[in-house]
């Protein structure tokens, strides 16, 4: 396996190989699989919050009540796009990322006729439909139904109608989400990367340097 790091800045995104683990750039050259890979998710990472940055004003609803409580206000926090290749037309919005807590609590949102990259869980998770309806292959989801996940449950869930979910994730030492590209690849979004856009507007969300912060292993050769 060839592991390389993704990175985003506020001039754009840019790819970095850099941070290779295994791979160093002129090993990558060797490596056709795991460079087309990474150029699609580059790309599609780079493309929607170019796009959609210059009409958002940071907007943060979260109340601190005292150390142990917190108000979550999500009605004018941004969507944001999920920056994975097929994920195109599904939002999220990180409303909680409690590192301490291993906890994290979002809403997603699929535009009709849109889908999530098939993922393994390396966390717990309750999936609540708040409308619309969405699937995957174990089930069929509508209003006032949630999705209870363990660890391991691997699925690609879509949406025909569109849909909205509350999600509460649940982490193993930070570890979330191994998002399964067609091609093989394996991005990884865990905790640093969720924590990153924790409650930002879509302006923020651009400006967020998240190198270190997704871990993407190609295929082996
Ligand atoms: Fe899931």
């Amino acid at each position: 396996m060839h592991a390389i790091t993704v990175s985003m800045n506020g001039a754009g995104c840019k790819l970095s190989v850099a941070q290779s683990k295994v791979c160093s750039p002129a090993m990558l050259d060797d490596v056709s699989g795991c460079r087309r890979c990474v150029r699609v998710f580059w790309t599609v990472v780079d493309r929607p919050f170019q796009r959609l940055t210059a009409t958002n004003q940071p907007k943060r609803r979260t109340t601190m009540i005292n150390e142990s409580m917190s108000i979550l206000r999500d009605g004018e926090q941004d969507w944001l796009p999920i920056p994975l290749p097929g994920a195109e037309g599904v939002f999220v919005k990180v409303l909680k990322a409690d590192e301490e807590m291993d906890r994290v609590v979002v809403k997603i949102r699929f535009e009709p006729g849109t889908r999530m990259p098939r993922h393994i869980h390396h966390c717990r998770a309750v999936a609540y439909t708040i409308s619309g309806h969405w699937e995957y292959d174990e089930g069929k989801f509508g209003p006032g139904e949630a999705a209870w996940e363990d660890e391991g449950n691997d699925h690609t869930p879509w949406s025909d109608e569109g849909a909205e979910l509350f999600i509460v994730f649940d982490g193993r030492n930070g570890r979330y989400l191994d998002n399964i590209l067609p091609c093989g690849t394996v991005v990884k979004l865990d905790m640093p990367f969720l924590k990153a856009f924790e409650g930002v507007s879509l302006k923020e969300a651009a400006e967020v340097d998240v190198q270190n912060l997704v871990e993407v292993i190609a295929p082996a050769a």
